[in-house]
C-alpha cells in the first residue's frame, strides 16, 4: 500500500485516540524514566497486569539513579510475578549506563537507546516517541495486526521481514504527535482491532479505510506462522517444613528465572515412595508425606508439569543443603516465581493453621 493511502488514517486515528485513550499512569506523566520502565514492563505483559507493578516500582525506585543503585533482590522482588526477569536486570544495567555515560538523562536518539541492554527496535521507538516525540515507529503485535488488516497484507506477522516492512511504511507517515500516534495504534489493537477474528469493526475509526473489512478478510488476516512446540518438563516439588521454616534454594545466576528462589525439586514425576527416597538422599527423614495438587506453568519455550509433596520434618535437617526461610517472611523477602503460586498458596494456609510456626 502506498504512503498516501496509509496517510489517510493518521488524522481519524489521532482523533479517536483523543476521545478513547485509557488513562494510564505513564501516559498522564510521560517522563523519560516512567516511559522507560513502563515500556519494559509492557513488552511481555498486559496493561492491566502492569498497573500495580508500575505504581509499586515508582514508589520504591522513583528515578533512574535509585534504579541504578538498587540491590538485585529488591529488583527481583518488585518484579516478582511479572516474569521474564532478565527484563529487570537489563533495565538496571541500562540505568547504570545512562547514569555513567549520559549524566543520568535517557538519550532521545533511538539508535543510542538500542545500544542499551534490553532495548530493541520496538522499545527504542516507543520510548523515543512517547518520551521525546521523536518520529520513530514502534511496531508490536497489536500494530502488526492493525496495519496488516488495514492494508490487506497477507505477510506472516511472525517474520522479522514483515515487521521491517511495516516499520518502513509507518516511517513515511508518522506525524509530529509521534508518541500519541504510536500509542493510538497500540490502543486500537488492544481495544478495537482484536485478535482471533473478533475485531469490533463498528467502533473502529478506520473502518472506511480498512481493506480486510472491505474484502471480508478479518478472519484471514493477520497471517501468523505457528510457533515451534514447547518443551515439556516434569518435576516434583517439595514443600519441606521444619519449625515454622520452609526449605528454599536459589536458582543459578544465569538462565531461566536466574537468581530467584524456589522450593527444592527433583526432575521427573516421583511417586510417593520415590519422593521419600529422594528426601532420604538429601539427608532428611520425612515422616508422613502429603501429596499436593499437580500444577502446570507455561513459559515461552517451556512448560513445567509439577507434582508436589509436603513433608513436616521431625528432626533438624542433617545436611545444610537448603536455605530455611521463616514461612511468614517468604512474602516480603524472597522473590519466588509465580510458577509456584499454587504451592505458595498452600504455605499461606499452613501459616493460618499454625500462626507461630
Ligand atoms: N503496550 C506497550 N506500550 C504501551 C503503551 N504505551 N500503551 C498501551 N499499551 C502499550
Amino acid at each position: 500500500m502506498d504512503a498516501v493511502r496509509l496517510q489517510a488514517m493518521v488524522s481519524p486515528l489521532l482523533d479517536w485516540y483523543d476521545q478513547n485513550a485509557r488513562v494510564l499512569p505513564w501516559r498522564s506523566q510521560p517522563t523519560p524514566y516512567r516511559v522507560l520502565v513502563s515500556e519494559i514492563m509492557l513488552q511481555q505483559t498486559r496493561v492491566d497486569a502492569v498497573k500495580p507493578y508500575f505504581a509499586r516500582f515508582m514508589e520504591a525506585l522513583p528515578n533512574l539513579e535509585s534504579l541504578a543503585a538498587a540491590q538485585e533482590q529488591t529488583l527481583l522482588k518488585l518484579w516478582e510475578g511479572l516474569g521474564y526477569y532478565n527484563r529487570v536486570r537489563n533495565l538496571q544495567k541500562a540505568a547504570q549506563i545512562v547514569v555513567r555515560d549520559y549524566g543520568g538523562t535517557l538519550p532521545r536518539d533511538p539508535e543510542k537507546l538500542k545500544q542499551l541492554p534490553g532495548i530493541g527496535d520496538y522499545c527504542a521507538g516507543s520510548i523515543s516517541s512517547i518520551a521525546y516525540n521523536v518520529p520513530c515507529p514502534a511496531v508490536d503485535g497489536n500494530v502488526l495486526r492493525v496495519i496488516t488488516r488495514l492494508t490487506g497484507d497477507f505477510s506472516d506477522i511472525a517474520a522479522p521481514a514483515t515487521k521491517k516492512a511495516i516499520t518502513q511504511q509507518l516511517r513515511q507517515i508518522i506525524p509530529s504527535r509521534a508518541g500519541d500516534f504510536n500509542q493510538a495504534l497500540m490502543e486500537l489493537g488492544a481495544l478495537v482491532c482484536l485478535p482471533n477474528g473478533a475485531p469490533l469493526c463498528d467502533q473502529c475509526p478506520l473502518k472506511g479505510l480498512c481493506t480486510a473489512r472491505e474484502k471480508g478478510l478479518i478472519h484471514q488476516i493477520p497471517v501468523k506462522s505457528p510457533k515451534v512446540a514447547r518443551k515439556r518438563e516434569e518435576k516434583t516439588v517439595f514443600l519441606l517444613l521444619f519449625q515454622g521454616t520452609v526449605a528454599l534454594v536459589q536458582r543459578p545466576e544465569k538462565g531461566l528465572l536466574a537468581g530467584l528462589w524456589e522450593f527444592p525439586s527433583s526432575p521427573g514425576k516421583l511417586k510417593k515412595t520415590e519422593a521419600a527416597d529422594w528426601l532420604l538422599q538429601q539427608g532428611m527423614a520425612p515422616g508422613a508425606l502429603e501429596k499436593l495438587p499437580a500444577a502446570r506453568h507455561i513459559f515461552t519455550h517451556l512448560e513445567w508439569l509439577m507434582t508436589g509433596y509436603l513433608a513436616r520434618l521431625k528432626e533438624p535437617p542433617a545436611k545444610n543443603v537448603f536455605c530455611w526461610a521463616p514461612v511468614d517472611k517468604l512474602r516480603e523477602e524472597y522473590p519466588i516465581p509465580s510458577a509456584y503460586q499454587c504451592y505458595r498458596q498452600r504455605l499461606e494456609e499452613e501459616k493460618e493453621m499454625t500462626p507461630h510456626g
